[in-house]
């Protein structure tokens, strides 16, 4: 009602119900984060399961057969679990962190050409500015300074790349119409 003008936010002319409509709106948001383990996804099969079909021959064929690797998807994974399983397919979980198993198919791997053309190549542990991790074939941590102007060379091969930049297209249609065409895939 009387806002924080010093700090820019003006005052409202509310009438009591509206105060009490927000007020039961923000509690409930409080308490559907207090209680958000209890909450229970929704149908989220409502797409258009003909669109999503034209979706995946245009974006996901490239990397995918609905005959081959995802023939009977629907089948391993409830509705919920298989949108986030194309969603975010991600390869590494926190323990205790919800969602489908990490898939080892999707892990990160890089190469690196040392300045005298060595190179190692393995699984993508860390990496930052002043370093490179990564788990060679023998399981060996090795980890290579990369502060030498570029001459260290780092190439990343992310298999789940696709999915990132796909996150990025998506309009919410496209993703209930994809996962409409996913079930169908039973
Ligand atoms: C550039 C390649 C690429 C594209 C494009 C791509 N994917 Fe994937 N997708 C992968 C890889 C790699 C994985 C992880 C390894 C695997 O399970 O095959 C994966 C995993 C999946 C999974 C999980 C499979 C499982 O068995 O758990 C689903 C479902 C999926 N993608 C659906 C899609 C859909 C739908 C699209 C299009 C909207 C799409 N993908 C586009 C490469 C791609």
């Amino acid at each position: 009602l009387n806002g924080r003008p010093a700090q820019g936010m003006p005052k409202f002319a509310f009438t009591d119900a509206q105060i009490k409509d927000l007020a039961a709106f923000f509690v409930s948001r409080s308490q559907a984060v207090a209680n958000r383990m209890e909450y229970k996804i929704l149908n989220v099969v409502t797409g258009n399961p003909e669109a999503g079909h034209a979706y995946f021959d245009a974006h996901c064929a490239t990397c995918h057969s609905a005959a081959g690797d995802l023939a009977h998807i629907a089948a391993k994974f409830d509705p919920p679990a298989l949108q986030s399983r194309f969603l975010y397919p991600v390869t590494r979980r926190y323990p205790g962190q919800p969602g489908p198993p990490p898939d080892p198919k999707g892990q990160v791997t890089a190469t690196v050409t040392m300045p005298d053309g060595q190179t190692v190549s393995g699984s993508l542990l860390a990496q930052d500015d002043f370093s490179i991790t990564l788990l060679d074939a023998n399981g060996q941590r090795r980890t290579i300074p990369l502060e030498d102007n570029g001459m260290t060379k780092v190439e990343i091969h992310d298999p789940l790349l696709g999915h990132e930049q796909l996150l990025k297209q998506y309009t919410d249609a496209d993703m209930h119409n994809i996962l409409a065409y996913l079930e169908t895939l039973k």
